[in-house]
């Protein structure tokens, strides 16, 4: 019995703590036999619990208390506090095992409110529950969802090798927005999410970089992303956004501009890896549990 989930980009930019994708790494949960207590088997690191207080373990638990204790084999190769939904890969999980174990036959809806309310946002755990491009809201507890088709075009990831904490990343931005910056940044949020509905990548790519909400209150924890902008610019890429909370550097560019851009990036040594990523169109993939 095997859970899938893929890793997600957040943010888009102006598409700040509601808009996702869903990209092709993946955390995958098998289900092994019944077990006295519950053991959680990887090779994640240390600091990943291997008992009940692995974070799938208690998200599934927090579903359904009463679940029956298994033998669990959890793999990754999402990393770790990288901006990629690792920890929102982990719950989405959580919520199926329940769902599956516990015969519960949650909805979408159902599974995405408990998402919601274990991740506090929508931005990463809606993609990796539906797949594709999703626009959410979670607002007074009540979260939505609307996968939209993403357009074709190739993805380049520059995922530096040190961490960065959502809680850090979040500590440096505003408490408040004056209303005119509000409205313009919902405005440039508005024309993003109809231009990639229309599949206008250019204009989207526009809007991406105009956000006003996080990225530059961000780039000091992430430097590099003015000239990995630049350089993806130069090679007429649509977009360099910072993923989630970073520190991935995330581009959108066509996929026959790709590896020169990739090369590019790779001759200024930074200290991480350039990654070709696709958008995950399926988000959790469940297989062989009875019915
Ligand atoms: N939207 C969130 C942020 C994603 O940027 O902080 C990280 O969970």
């Amino acid at each position: 019995m095997k859970i899938t989930v893929p890793a997600t980009s957040a943010n888009l930019g102006c598409g700040f703590d509601s808009i996702g994708i869903a990209v092709n790494r993946y955390l995958t949960i098998e289900v092994l036999e019944k077990a006295d207590v519950w053991q959680v088997e990887h090779t994640l690191g240390e600091e990943i619990p291997s008992n009940a207080d692995n974070l799938l373990i208690e998200t599934a638990l927090q579903v359904k208390s009463d679940l029956v204790p298994h033998r669990i084999k959890m793999t990754s190769d999402i990393p770790l506090t990288r901006g990629l939904g690792s920890s929102s890969s982990v719950i989405v999980a959580g919520i199926e095992l329940a769902n599956q174990l516990g015969k519960l036959e949650l909805t979408q809806d159902e599974k995405l409110n408990i998402a919601c309310k274990i991740e506090g946002h929508p931005d990463n755990v809606a993609p990796a529950l539906l797949g594709n491009l999703v626009v959410a809201s979670f607002i007074d507890g009540e979260a939505y969802a609307i996968p939209l088709h993403f357009p074709y075009c190739a993805l380049l990831a520059y995922i530096p090798n040190t961490e960065l904490s959502t809680k850090r990343s979040r500590e440096v931005l505003p408490s408040s927005l004056s209303f005119e910056d509000a409205v313009k940044a919902s405005a440039i949020s508005n024309v993003m999410i109809a231009a990639l509905s229309k599949h206008h990548l250019h204009l989207a790519g526009k809007m991406i970089e105009q956000d006003l909400f996080h990225e530059k209150y961000r780039t000091p924890l992430v430097p590099e992303i003015t000239t990995i902008r630049e350089i993806a610019k130069k090679h007429n890429a649509y977009a360099t956004y910072l993923s989630g909370a970073g520190p991935t550097v995330m581009m959108f560019v066509a996929s026959n501009l790709r590896k020169n851009l990739a090369l590019e990036l790779e001759k200024l040594e930074l200290d991480g890896e350039v990654v070709y990523l696709e958008i995950d169109r399926i988000g959790v993939n469940i297989s062989g549990f009875e019915d």
